[in-house]
């Protein structure tokens, strides 16, 4: 009998037997040696972050209402009521002519209300692909509103597409001038699905024939560790469960903007909500960035994460598939964005009473400096590596290293690429199918040791191998992570463990994914607006995340031969005495270890895995993904069992499986 552990909740049951005394002929001998190679640099595992997929607004960030200030529309188009519906015949469209709530927000709802009409008239949010209502939530909302003829009251609701009412306030003084109007109100039940509307409405009477302005709304329910202007508690909670130690942000493409012109801008990300322009992000879709700079410093505290912040570093990404038409900003050009660059340093780092960027930061509620120590200059600029390597890398590394010599530096392109020291560390992306990252699980073995530091600041299994089996989904690229990708992905990571020596950090990506509207998959969290669904590699990255070692201990043989699918990664916790084996089989055949140990166990070993659901109905097993609909079809389990003799057991790897040993041991030496 064994116990039986899924995460959060213990049940005892019977497994079939994965481990005996009897050693298989077939086994594979693992040996375990308590010599240890290297100490693992705690920021190994982490994620990139930009907003793509709706990750921010629409995801992360709890704002339930789309296109609230109607930032980076056009007054005229279609586009600018993205979001917005008339409710009971108003007539509504988005105008700059009359002056907006801010010099940064200028465009505003306009409303006009028919000459006769019967009963409440006004407009309708319909949320990100739906507004989730939960009873016991407090929301806490606002709006600013004026009109040169109306001065009643304005009502405001949750509803149902039906009409159900599950929340509602109603506020009074509308004048001439804007003036905001804040609100709060609590669900009397939950509603049964997300199609819910954020409803405001005027009475047709006392408007009929008037124009009524309407600007920067925002409704939001309860947020991460009660945080105003924060995240959303299940996407967060699901984000940090994984203790994700680096952060990687804002981008990604998502920092470089379509021009120059549209690159993420630190300073327009601060402040007051109001204050805030938003921009067309790379994605397609307006960023409102009210998850701006402090918000996602923030947010890398939460996590106890080490930030790597992305400079902008003089491209911006025109057209993604025609590299020649990216803008690059000619050497002489290029100062002004240096400085851009230096003063969001300081922003972070400076004194609260000596610089003027700390100083602003301070006023803005953090007078302690933020945690600052890698800076990333640019996203992928193997793909203009002219310029990186002529001028663009060297103008901004001396310039911020000259004022903050104790900042380290990554590029973004390859050695060959001609930068100079002091570049230590590197950034490189991979984005494969399962045999691609199976096949260079060893890349880094044969790395020169010669101080140059690796990031593997994106990755992700994006196809299958064989991608005529896809379907329809576009490009040839998965809708959601595998399980087969997941032990690729882990297999992989066994190698960047066992090398991280020179690997120092690695970032999952792209981190999120809202079903109803994305540009990229897969991602490792995917939802709507009230489910969430944790894909096999999420839990591959929570796995190998939750259970870190100290040190790298050495095996015996180092890494699997060349014809067993077998990829693992040895390392001990000098702080708990634990010694973790984290081993992937990506093969379609259960295969057999027999670990010896130069150590002994004291206890139980436990043995978490993610692997095939043997029971499943799914046909190719191996390619089952946890899906909105079918969320937990694979999620890890963990059991725990003592072994025959201290120094030795059997353990059966299910086919297409990730699975940590971990084992409690006395304390093995002094490193
Ligand atoms: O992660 C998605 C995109 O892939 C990133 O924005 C970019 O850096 C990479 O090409």
């Amino acid at each position: 009998m064994r116990l039986l552990l899924l995460f959060g909740a213990a049940i005892i049951c019977l497994l079939p037997d994965v481990q005996s005394a009897i050693v298989p002929p077939n086994a594979l001998n693992l040996r375990l040696t308590t010599n240890t190679s290297h100490v693992i640099p705690p920021t190994l595992y982490g994620y990139m972050w930009e907003d793509i997929n709706h990750s921010g607004d629409g995801g992360l960030y709890a704002e339930l209402l789309q296109n609230r200030a109607f930032q980076g529309v056009i007054p005229g188009t279609q586009n600018a009521l993205n979001a917005w519906q008339p409710y009971n015949g108003a007539f509504l469209s988005v105008t700059s002519k009359t002056k907006g709530v801010s010099d940064a927000l200028p465009n505003s709802l306009q409303v006009r209300i028919p000459k006769v009409v019967n009963g409440p008239i006004g407009f309708e949010n319909t949320g990100f692909w739906g507004i989730k209502v939960q009873q016991g939530w407090t929301y806490k909302g606002s709006f600013y509103a004026k009109s040169d003829t109306f001065t009643g009251k304005v009502a405001v609701s949750l509803k149902s597409i039906q009409g159900t009412v599950f929340a509602s306030h109603t506020v009074g003084g509308v004048s001439k001038d804007w003036k905001k109007f804040t609100f709060e109100f609590q669900p009397i039940t939950s509603a049964p699905n997300d199609e819910n509307v954020f409803n405001v409405v005027v009475d047709g009477k006392a408007a009929a024939g008037k124009i009524i302005h309407f600007g920067m709304f925002s409704l939001f329910p309860p947020t991460f560790r009660g945080r105003e202007n924060g995240m959303r508690i299940d996407l967060a909670e699901a984000l940090a469960a994984t203790r994700p130690s680096v952060w990687r942000f804002p981008g990604g493409n998502n920092i470089e903007g379509h021009s120059i012109d549209q690159r993420w801008k630190w300073n327009q990300t601060i402040g007051r909500l109001e204050d805030r322009p938003g921009r067309i992000g790379d994605w397609g879709y307006p960023d409102t960035d009210g998850l701006g700079l402090l918000e996602y410093l923030n947010w890398a505290e939460d996590l106890e994460a080490e930030p790597i912040l992305g400079i902008w570093s003089g491209i911006s990404v025109a057209n993604y598939s025609d590299f020649g038409t990216w803008p690059v900003v000619p050497e002489q050009d290029l100062q002004p964005y240096i400085n851009e660059a230096l003063e969001e340093i300081e922003f972070i780092i400076g004194d609260a009473k000596t610089t003027k960027g700390g100083k602003l930061r301070a006023s803005l509620g953090r007078a302690e400096p933020y945690n600052l120590r890698f800076i990333e200059i640019g996203n992928e600029d193997q793909f203009q590596p002219a310029s990186y390597a002529a001028y663009r890398w060297k103008a901004f590394v001396d310039a911020i290293g000259a004022k903050y010599p104790r900042l380290e530096f990554l590029a973004t392109t390859l050695p060959s690429t001609a930068l100079d020291p002091p570049y230590r560390r590197i950034d490189f992306h991979m984005y494969n199918s399962p045999s691609w990252f199976t096949t260079n699980a060893f890349m880094f073995d044969n790395y020169p040791r010669n101080g140059t530091m690796y990031f593997i600041g994106e990755y992700a299994v994006t196809s299958t191998n064989d991608t005529s089996a896809l379907g329809d989904i576009p490009s040839g690229r998965l809708a959601y992570p595998t399980l087969q990708g997941a032990a690729a992905e882990a297999a992989f990571m066994t190698g960047l463990e066992r090398n991280s020596d020179v690997v120092f950090a690695a970032a999952y990506a792209p981190s999120f994914q809202h079903i109803r509207n994305y540009q990229w998959t897969p991602d490792i969290i995917t939802y709507d607006a009230s489910r969430v669904v944790k894909s096999t590699s999420y839990y591959v990255q929570q796995m190998f995340s939750l259970n870190r070692g100290t040190h790298v201990l050495k095996t015996s043989p180092a890494s699997t031969a060349d014809s067993v699918p077998l990829f693992w990664v040895a390392s001990y916790n000098n702080e708990t005495s634990t010694v973790f084996l984290k081993v992937s089989n990506t093969g379609t055949a259960d295969l057999v270890a027999n670990i010896v140990l130069d150590f002994r166990i004291t206890g139980f070993v436990t043995a978490t895995s993610i692997s095939s659901p043997s029971l499943s109905p799914i046909s190719g097993l191996f390619n089952v993904s946890n899906t909105i609909d079918e969320p937990e079809q694979i999620i890890p389990v963990a059991n725990s069992f003592a072994i025959p003799l201290p120094d030795r057991f059997n353990y059966t790897f299910p086919a297409t499986s990730v699975t940590v040993i971990s084992m409690q041991t006395s304390n093995l030496g002094s490193f």
